[in-house]
């Protein structure tokens, strides 16, 4: 691969997940994902709807039940808990006109679906709604989990430069790219060099020498307050129609040893991603094609909490192992224009409390509210992680 270019992952092989086998999302179901291998089993379960009656899952999360008031604003967590926000695929678009030169190949597709359907999907004004609710927030660090651009233009990427730095700092604000951050395959400096800081290690962590592409810079790890934030990107150039993403062999096995790393450590850690980690969450065209490389990992080096993005819609869900059960917190888009519970512009606010034997974990949505014209509280969980 040249040098200045952005680094690529291509899959070597179809994936080996089978997403005819798994259950219908409203259903709980035992998953067997390497039917070739029968090398381990994964269930994934859902949330139940509230209204469809109590909750779920093995983590015991508490629904308190606090559903948005508008104009209701009170705070989400406590004084003494460490507090981040998650945000996602704020997608940001070039709204001037795009020379032709630019537009080749799959950016012309996409430039086409934004002009018939998605630009009324997202809301530029949201961007101005949801930095004044972060101002009164105060996360103590913002992660972004991808699709930050829509067609990975080097303009695009200059908007969401001064769109991360209206968020924070760099320390304050952590970045893993999205499907959409690499559309095409694009020139390293143009692009993902605008993000870096925000994308990178903490210094003593931090890759040695130049970064000169994707697999250079992740997986990536931060520690505040005794939580790891761990980030792995799967952002690579796809076919067009193809949304795929990968995380590749070279990522997983730094993975695997900064999982260990921060076990030992006893500290919480939070992994980052944009695909959904549990196949069948969005569709074979969209999903991870080594969600299976993945589970080993982790089954066998475990985390305690998994953000994603990409599905652009409000889930939560378990990866359930036979050692562990692993909770799992989708986001909607921060920019959507929709108003369906799902898919509502929207953001988690999450805070970590040490306690005698593990950690408290509080999870609670802001979400837009059209009658107030502002985001307020959505619905709040807790869980306890020994
Ligand atoms: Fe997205
Ligand atoms: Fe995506």
């Amino acid at each position: 691969m040249a040098a200045g270019r952005v680094s690529v992952f291509r899959p070597k092989r179809l994936p080996k997940v089978r997403l005819g086998m798994f259950s219908p999302p409203d259903e709980r179901g035992g998953v067997d994902l390497s039917a070739e291998r029968q090398t381990y089993k994964m269930s994934v379960y859902k949330a139940i709807p509230e209204q469809h009656g109590s909750a779920m899952t093995s983590l015991d999360f508490d629904r308190t039940g606090r559903r948005g008031k508008d104009g209701l604003e009170r705070p989400l967590l406590g004084d003494r808990q460490w507090v981040f926000a998650h945000l996602s695929d704020p997608h940001i678009a070039c709204a001037d006109r795009i020379p032709w030169r630019d537009l080749l190949g799959k950016r012309l597709l996409g430039r086409l679906r934004w002009i018939l359907y998605r630009r009324i999907g997202y809301s530029a004004e949201m961007f101005s709604l949801l930095q004044d609710d972060l101002r009164r927030i105060r996360p103590q660090q913002t992660v972004v989990t991808g699709d930050l651009t829509h067609l990975s233009l080097p303009t695009e990427f200059e908007a969401a430069r001064q769109w991360l730095t209206s968020l924070g700092a760099p320390t304050e604000v952590m970045v893993v790219p999205g499907n959409h951050d690499a559309y095409v395959e694009t020139d390293w400096e143009q692009t993902f060099v605008r993000w870096l800081d925000y994308m990178v290690s903490d210094p003593p962590y931090r890759e040695q020498g130049s970064l000169q592409g994707l697999d250079d810079v992740f997986p990536t790890l931060r520690i505040r307050s005794g939580v790891a934030l761990i980030g792995v990107s799967t952002a690579h150039p796809s076919a067009p129609f193809s949304a795929v993403g990968g995380i590749g062999a070279s990522q997983l096995e730094k993975l695997a040893a900064l999982l260990q790393k921060t076990a030992a450590q006893r500290l919480f850690r939070i992994l980052l991603i944009h695909h959904p980690p549990i196949p069948g969450v969005v569709s074979r065209r969209k999903g991870l094609t080594d969600a299976e490389e993945l589970y080993s990992v982790l089954s066998r080096f475990g985390t305690d909490l998994i953000l994603h993005g990409h599905a652009h819609k409000n889930k939560y869900y378990t990866l359930k192992m036979e050692s562990r059960s692993i909770p799992v917190i989708g986001a909607a888009s921060v920019s959507s224009a929709e108003r369906s519970r799902e898919r509502v512009a929207s953001y988690s606010v999450v805070g970590v409390t040490s306690s005698g034997d593990g950690w408290d974990v509080r999870i609670g949505r802001r979400v837009y509210s059209p009658r107030a014209g502002h985001f307020v509280d959505g619905e709040e969980r807790r869980f306890h992680v020994p």
